[in-house]
């Protein structure tokens, strides 16, 4: 596949680790000059090493996705360092648990600063150095698609994601410029990695999902890599669910699903 991609400058947020350090791999290795950012700034470093031994050009930088003024700083340092910018991935998210009564309301403006926010001001400081032919990538999730309980703000957030994407690409469509995002299901970065090692819970995940396997954070990377690549130069606008079918099935089929592991144990 011909991404177009080479030579192109890329950031890439959260991407110290898991779906976004896979990205940058990816990326990379279509030729692209990755801004690997993060605010833990020696994960980022940690990724650009991969990057470099493999004989690619990266440069880490550290960013709290919930400043404004560090995102414009991100953004201007990539653009110093590469020369231009075709594609933000706007991939780094945070997580509170609870609901309306448990939630802090100190957590919930955090989430929404990180996760909805960050999205804004990414295309705010980042669109006015994009020509045409570039591309915002935004990482929402199945949790802007469906509820999940205990997790009001990270599903409102994901779900403004999305709708967030729709707006700008409106907007951004007549510059030349698509927006589009990724809803990843069950991908096995190292957050998810603590509850799958919960057996019952995999079995369950496992066999609730048709692909009949966990996602990689590579099943996402190679979506986005898609998505910003020229063979996608008519996608606009999309939540791109990456599931593996997790989320196609009914109430019938899930019974199903249920009667054969119990028929297992
Ligand atoms: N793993 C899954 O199953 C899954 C499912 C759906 C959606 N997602 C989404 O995928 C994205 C990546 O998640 P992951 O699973 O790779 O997680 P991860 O924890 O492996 O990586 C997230 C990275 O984001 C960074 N980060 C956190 N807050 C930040 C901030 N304020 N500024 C800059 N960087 C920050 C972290 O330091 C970390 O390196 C997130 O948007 C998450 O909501 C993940």
């Amino acid at each position: 596949m011909n991404t177009g991609l080479a030579a192109k400058a890329v950031i890439i947020t959260g991407a110290g680790s898991g779906i976004g350090r896979a990205s940058a791999q990816l990326f990379a290795a279509e030729g692209a000059l990755v801004a690997v950012a993060d605010v833990r700034l020696h994960t980022a470093q940690q990724t650009v090493d991969l990057l470099a031994a493999d004989g690619h050009r990266a440069i880490a930088i550290e960013v709290d996705v919930a400043d404004p003024h560090q995102v414009q700083a991100m953004v201007e340092r990539t653009v110093a360092e590469f020369g231009r910018l075709d594609v933000l991935f706007n991939n780094a998210a945070t997580v509170r648990v609870g609901d309306a009564i448990d939630l802090a309301i100190d957590d919930w403006d955090v989430v929404w600063r990180t996760n909805v926010s960050s999205v804004f001001f990414g295309a705010k400081y980042a669109v006015p150095h994009m020509q045409p032919g570039s591309s915002i990538i935004s990482t929402a999730s199945l949790s802007g698609l469906g509820a999940d309980q205990g997790l009001i703000s990270y599903n409102a957030t994901k779900a403004a994601v999305i709708n967030l994407t729709r707006t700008m690409a409106v907007d951004f469509g007549p510059r030349g410029i698509r927006v589009n995002c990724i809803c990843p299901g069950v991908t096995m970065t190292p957050a998810m990695k603590g509850y799958m090692a919960d057996e019952r819970l995999r079995d369950l995940i496992l066999a609730a999902t048709p692909s009949a396997r966990l996602g990689q954070p590579e099943d996402i990377g190679r979506a986005a890599v898609w998505l910003a690549s020229d063979q996608a130069s008519f996608v606009n606008g999309q939540p791109i669910v990456v599931d593996g079918g997790l989320t196609i099935q009914n109430g019938f089929s899930l019974m199903q699903q249920a009667r054969s592991l119990d028929g297992d144990r």
